[in-house]
């Protein structure tokens, strides 16, 4: 089999880890998984349930209940939680106010992290998300942590029409208990405050190729 790697991209909201990861797995012709939708399908199925989202005990019992799966799509993943398709209701505003303190409680992250990893098993992707590098997958060489100023993340929500909170979010991730969002001791920060995309997608290929990973010719 050939070898394979994973790629840890973590970092705030709005601070490009998607539009970096999507880039760098077509030019590394491997899989791109958003952890943050995974979080995100969650919460919506733990409302879904009727449970109380910020009742830490209701979540745990809801979350255990909630049966998720995934089939290998090309690049991407297709995802089902208890049978249905999540992808419409992502981005809904209850979704959006929920996802934060739904993705505090260790069962959830538990339940997630077993997912994320088995999705690497056998292939080679790109993961974002908020813990990849420093949780989910610490092992791995190929870590970066994209940031950017607040004001330019709120500004490219705004840009993108979302009205969430994106900021609040952060400060719920940041401060919880269980894989806070925090910058893994090895990975590479890239700040893309005043940077293009194109420059921050050469700066990671450039940080893959120092750490040791080929990169296909284009
Ligand atoms: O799109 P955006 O960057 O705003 O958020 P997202 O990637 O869709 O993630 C939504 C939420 O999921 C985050 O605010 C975190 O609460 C949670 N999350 C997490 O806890 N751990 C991850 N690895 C990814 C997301």
């Amino acid at each position: 089999m050939m070898p394979t790697f994973v790629i840890a991209i973590d970092g705030p909201a709005a601070s490009g880890k998607s539009s970096v990861s999507k880039l760098l797995a077509r030019r590394l012709h491997c899989a791109h998984v958003n952890s943050g939708a995974l979080y995100r399908a969650a919460a919506w199925g733990i409302l879904e349930s009727g449970a109380d989202p910020t009742d830490p005990a209701a979540v745990t019992a809801a979350a255990h209940t909630l049966q998720l799966d995934w089939a290998p799509d090309r690049q991407d993943f297709t995802l089902l939680v208890n049978g249905q398709d999540p992808g419409p209701h992502l981005r809904d505003a209850a979704v959006a106010a929920s996802v934060s303190p739904v993705a505090s409680v260790p069962a959830v992250r538990d339940i997630i992290t077993a997912f994320l990893r088995h999705m690497a098993e056998g292939r080679s992707l790109i993961m974002e998300g908020r813990d990849i590098g420093s949780v989910v997958f610490p092992e791995t060489p190929y870590k970066f942590y994209i940031d950017a100023s607040e004001e330019i993340r709120l500004s490219r929500r705004l840009a993108q029409g979302e009205t969430d909170s994106p900021l609040s979010r952060d400060r719920q991730d940041s401060t919880r208990k269980t894989a806070p969002l925090k910058i893994a001791e090895d990975a590479l920060v890239i700040d893309s405050t005043h940077l293009s995309l194109d420059a921050v997608v050469q700066q990671a290929l450039d940080g893959l190729t120092a750490r040791g990973l080929a990169i296909p010719a284009e």
